[in-house]
């Protein structure tokens, strides 16, 4: 049986920021910052937002997908991947029209988030049939989606015996390589509980890597800022522990059970980008605050974290 659980005011206040990044998404896409076929069917209409948060994203989304490649450059798509927080997340969609898809894709979110993700996955045949056995077949057991090779399953991240639990039965385990992803995510954690998490995870993938993608610098005067407007809409988040610079952030990973972190400010970033790809993106809108996207970009960070020689060499510009 399932736990029945009552969610508190924060917890909807954190799921509701799956809708935000949806929405942000669909809006860059939208502008022609990068290519997703799949984003539109998660969220239907969107204001246009401040050319300042497209750049942010698609700093975002390009850093993550630049690791994503070089961790199936190195291992094959024999491998696993951990989407922790997944959100609206069309990632496994977009490998798959690809040479890339892996072996298993696994998606946790909370289970108001899991169970709507589901329903739109059911709902058009464009998504359903790129998860869907031969037969056109999902399962559906507990509330949570399994299929061969994608899982879609509902779980608190806060409650570590549930999501070992979730990850059993959805295969994962140390035979595959597996590359667990935390895209602004591990912020609505207490310290505590995103530790025991992410130890959790480094001890029990003994090849891995991990991407984290999230604030960082909140002790300065525009991280306050950021972390008063977070709590004004209910989310109390994790702003003493992302306190500290990038480099501060990798050392904290490493003690976690990792080999070896790097991690790296979204400005540092966005100049690793080729110069070709950055004058693209910049003639697609001008900016009103150049400011405010340099004082953006030193408040986010990319951290790398790896387990196994095979990930070691994984860096910004490998
Ligand atoms: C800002 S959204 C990011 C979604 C996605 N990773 C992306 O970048 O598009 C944060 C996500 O983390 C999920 N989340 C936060 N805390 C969680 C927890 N304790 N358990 C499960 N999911 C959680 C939220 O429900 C939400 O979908």
């Amino acid at each position: 049986m399932e736990n029945i659980k009552s969610w508190t005011a924060e917890d909807e206040a954190i799921i509701a920021t799956n809708t935000d990044a949806t929405e942000c998404k669909r809006c860059a896409v939208e502008l022609g910052y990068w290519k997703d076929d799949y984003i539109s069917y998660f969220v239907r209409h969107v204001d246009r937002k401040a050319p300042e948060i497209n750049r942010g994203y698609y700093a975002r989304v390009r850093a993550m997908e630049i690791f994503i490649h070089q961790f199936l450059e190195r291992c094959g798509t024999k491998c696993q991947i951990i989407n922790l927080g997944c959100g609206f997340d069309t990632l496994y969609w977009r490998l798959k029209d690809t040479t890339q898809a892996v072996g298993n894709f696994i998606e946790l979110d909370f289970p108001a988030v899991t169970s709507k993700k589901c329903h739109i996955i059911k709902r058009n045949k464009q998504l359903l049939q790129k998860i869907a056995n031969e037969d056109g077949e999902v399962m559906i057991r507990e509330g949570d989606l399994h299929s061969d090779g994608y899982h879609l399953l509902g779980c608190d991240l806060r409650c570590l015996a549930e999501v070992r639990r979730k990850l059993a039965a959805a295969g994962a385990g140390p035979h595959a390589p597996a590359l667990v992803l935390a895209e602004c995510v591990l912020v609505y954690l207490r310290p505590d509980a995103a530790d025991a998490l992410l130890r959790h995870l480094a001890a029990a993938f003994p090849r891995c890597a991990l991407l984290v993608y999230e604030q960082c610098n909140l002790g300065d005067k525009f991280g306050e800022v950021m972390v008063r407007n977070l709590s004004a809409r209910g989310c109390v988040v994790a702003g003493a522990r992302l306190a500290g610079s990038p480099a501060a952030q990798a050392e904290r990973l490493a003690a976690l059970g990792f080999d070896a972190a790097r991690a790296w400010d979204m400005e540092a970033v966005w100049r690793s980008f080729p110069e070709e790809d950055r004058a693209r993106v910049e003639a697609l809108e001008m900016l009103d605050e150049r400011e405010l996207l340099l004082q953006l970009n030193s408040h986010y960070a990319l951290c790398v974290a790896t387990r196994g020689d095979i990930f070691a060499d994984m860096d910004l510009n490998a």
